[in-house]
């Protein structure tokens, strides 16, 4: 079994979070497609879903499932979203698919963060894959340099614009030992509009799929 599997697996789990007659908050990724299609195979009765991007707006709606503005859905109760690192204490790393910052306000808005995932996601000290840090154009080389001076090596992700219309640096290199410190001191510089470590919202739950089956990690 794959990871293809274990991403099925964990996505098909977070449906016994999901409450009839809820707007359920919706991630982007490989992994939410195969939730949003799990929701749908099921035809759950939702009121709608919050969107954290224009991928996951459009497969929504593909199977008639409503897609509500955040700003007249108000507090969610359950925001599913996929990562691609999560450490022990369910900080993450995400923003692979580039949907960070819209990822991260549905994630804020939520009372439960459900995170799904295989099996692989889970490592002891995030930063082996690059963070990514969502970027105004006009800024991109000033905070280029300012990641540089951080210990990082940032790289424009090439031919990618963000649904917000910024451009996203993935940062190699990094070992984050300490994830609170670090999403705060990459948000105060001046041009980013966020990065991809969500330790300040941290997950809730993280389902892990794999062979076995899925295990659920609550935070230590
Ligand atoms: C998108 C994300 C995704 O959740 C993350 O990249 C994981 O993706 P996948 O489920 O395809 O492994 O943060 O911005």
């Amino acid at each position: 079994m794959g990871q293809d599997e274990g991403k099925r697996l964990a996505a098909e789990a977070a449906l016994e979070y999901v409450e009839e007659d809820t707007i359920v908050g919706v991630g982007t990724g490989s992994t939410v497609d195969r939730f949003i299609d799990a929701l749908a195979a099921k035809r759950m009765k939702l009121q709608g879903a919050v969107s954290s991007s224009e991928a996951s707006t459009q497969r929504l709606r593909s199977h008639g499932i409503d897609v509500v503005d955040l700003n007249s859905a108000g507090r969610l109760s359950l925001y599913v979203d996929g990562a691609d690192e999560s450490n022990r204490f369910l900080q993450l790393i995400k923003g692979g698919g580039g949907a960070l910052t819209r990822e991260k306000i549905v994630a804020s808005a939520s009372d439960r963060f459900v995170c799904i995932a295989d099996e692989s996601k889970l490592v002891d000290v995030l930063g082996a894959f690059p963070l990514p840090v969502e970027v105004i154009p006009m800024a991109r080389s000033t905070v280029a340099r300012e990641l540089v001076r951080l210990g990082g090596r940032p790289e424009l992700r090439q031919g990618f614009t963000t649904d917000n219309g910024n451009v996203i640096l993935d940062v190699h290199g990094l070992s984050i030992t300490e994830p609170l410190k670090l999403e705060q001191t990459l948000n105060n510089i001046p041009g980013v509009v966020t990065n991809g470590l969500f330790a300040l919202r941290p997950a809730d739950v993280l389902l892990l799929g794999s062979a076995s089956g899925v295990r659920r990690v609550d935070p230590e």
